[in-house]
């Protein structure tokens, strides 16, 4: 390794015990895939004793995305983070920020690298990342992911690097780092291709900045896909059936268009659905995260090649992937997520974006973040960098949540992430609405009855008839009342 007898090596706790009370500190970790892991939990154990000696410890802590089980989950249990963004997946820590313990910033990913570069954010005291090599001059080749890392190395005051053994030292082949210059001075990006890179398969950092060394060999822990169930299954087909129709009518190119995949079981599904369909042909992802699904579908030939912030694979996968480079490192690429998610590239490739939300409302808003419009999920992540710049921007939601108690279309969403003026399908079991070309009440009526649940169109009707006349039609004392009926009596309707 080269950064033998350059830099200090230590352990995790002696890394965790240079870091102060109040530190603004960056993780590398874009969902768990390249998440550091001996640091943070080190910080936990350190929270946990300084709280039970009557001292307070609690970090502002920045990462690329959600990030892996030592940081927000064990951190939010020891009561050490009291301001996170951009985005988080983790039960404890959900619990804190809905428990105002920790303030939570809900960003788009697209904007948290430069942000950083700009300054909004405040200086950066740490920067904790995970690499698999790091040079005597500052060269650090990035493991599982690359989401706002460069940026952090660039600006952290101090750096703590983890190499981490478990990862392939070929990855370096998949990562293209590229820092956008500060407007104006700004040119376009060269990136005319999911494929394309502009920059160096390595970060940068000042080594002088670099206080140690931290060995690990330890996996990600990403858990294993699901199989896809009943309703995802639904969702895939209704959109794999609407792509081959779009395709038909020379709407989607013959060689089609490149693709975005949010996170999760649905996802999977509606890649299932595509690479089974026979009118759809092989395609090209842009997306930020690669997951289980794509790697078979790479395997089969269906999926030509993918741009991505982050290899968030299970463990099998993740030996397939290691065990034959030479196959898998020349179709996916590793970016930045200001590069992953750019809303210029996404919009000159034509990327097609799939997405999932709480809830969506008669005219085509929809909540990917808030329930009942106060308690955070997880937050917006990359969705807005998409669902705003796609070319075709496809949201999917079940049509109820709760065994049937809540219903995902409603009057008037009560949190916007997404208004109606960027979504333009809107997809459920029960159907697919194409809101293209359509004004407000066309869209309500085709929302209704396509996407919401049987046992709501009734009620959802009557609303829209009984509401105020204007462009849309709103009655504002009744307009969050299946809101207010689920928080009163645990159900949006009375049982039918
Ligand atoms: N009202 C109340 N609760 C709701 C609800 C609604 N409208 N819709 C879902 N829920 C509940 C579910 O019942 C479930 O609760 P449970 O865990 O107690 O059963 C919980 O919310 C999660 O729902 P689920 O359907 O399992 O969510 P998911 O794993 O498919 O994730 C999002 C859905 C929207 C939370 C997730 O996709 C997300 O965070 N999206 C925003 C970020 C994003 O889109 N990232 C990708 C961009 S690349």
């Amino acid at each position: 390794m080269s950064y033998r007898g350059h830099f200090a090596e230590m352990t995790g706790d002696e890394a965790a015990a240079l870091i102060d009370d109040g530190a603004f500190v960056g993780f590398s970790a874009f969902t768990p895939a390249g998440a550091v892991k001996a640091t943070p939990r080190a910080l936990a154990a350190r929270a946990e004793a300084e709280h039970a000696a009557g001292r307070p410890f609690a970090l502002r802590v920045l990462a690329g995305a959600s990030s892996g089980p030592d940081i927000d989950e064990r951190l939010a249990r020891a009561g050490a983070i009291r301001w996170r963004a951009p985005y988080q997946s983790s039960p404890a820590l959900r619990d804190a920020i809905n428990g105002q313990r920790c303030e939570f910033m809900d960003l788009h990913l697209s904007h948290v690298g430069q942000m950083l570069e700009f300054g909004f954010l405040g200086e950066l005291d740490f920067a904790v990342v995970e690499a698999v090599d790091v040079t005597p001059d500052g060269r650090v080749y990035l493991s599982a992911s690359s989401g706002v890392t460069p940026s952090l190395l660039k600006h952290a005051d101090r750096i703590v690097v983890e190499i981490n053994e478990r990862h392939s030292r070929r990855l370096s082949e998949m990562h293209d780092v590229a820092l956008l210059p500060n407007p104006p001075h700004r040119s376009p990006i060269p990136i005319h291709h999911p494929l394309d890179k502009i920059g160096t398969p390595f970060a940068v950092c000042d080594p002088a900045r670099i206080v140690g060394v931290v060995r690990t060999n330890e996996p990600d822990g990403v858990p294993a896909a699901r199989e896809a169930d009943t309703v995802s299954a639904a969702i895939g087909g209704h959109i794999a059936e609407f792509l081959a129709g779009e395709l038909r009518a020379g709407r989607v190119p013959p060689e089609f268009l490149p693709l975005q995949a949010g996170v999760g079981n649905v996802a999977n599904a509606v890649l299932a659905a595509l690479a089974s369909h026979a009118s759809i042909p092989p395609f090209w992802m842009y997306t930020e995260v690669l997951q289980d699904s794509q790697i078979e579908l790479m395997r089969s030939g269906k999926l030509l090649g993918a741009s991505t912030s982050a290899l968030t694979l299970s463990e099998s996968n993740v030996d397939e992937v290691y065990g034959d480079m030479d196959f898998f490192a020349p179709r996916m690429v590793i970016r930045p997520t200001e590069l992953s998610n750019n809303p210029g590239v996404v919009r000159r490739l034509g990327v097609i974006s799939v997405n999932t939300v709480l809830e969506a409302d008669i005219y085509g808003c929809a909540n990917s973040t808030h329930i009942c419009g106060t308690r955070l999920m997880n937050g917006i992540g990359g969705s807005g960098d998409f669902v705003r710049n796609s070319y075709l921007s496809i949201l999917v939601a079940p049509s109820v949540a709760k065994g049937g108690a809540v219903s995902s279309i409603v009057p008037m969403c009560s949190h916007v992430d997404h208004n109606e003026h960027s979504v333009q399908v809107l997809v459920t079991e029960q159907g697919l609405a194409d809101l293209r070309g359509l004004g407000p009440m066309e869209r309500a009526a085709r929302i209704i009855d396509r996407c919401a649940h049987p046992s709501y169109r009734d009620y959802l009707h009557r609303y829209t008839r009984e509401s105020r006349l204007g462009h849309l039609r709103h009655d504002l004392r009744r307009v969050f009342e299946l809101h207010q009926n689920y928080l009163e009596t645990g159900r949006m309707l009375p049982e039918q």
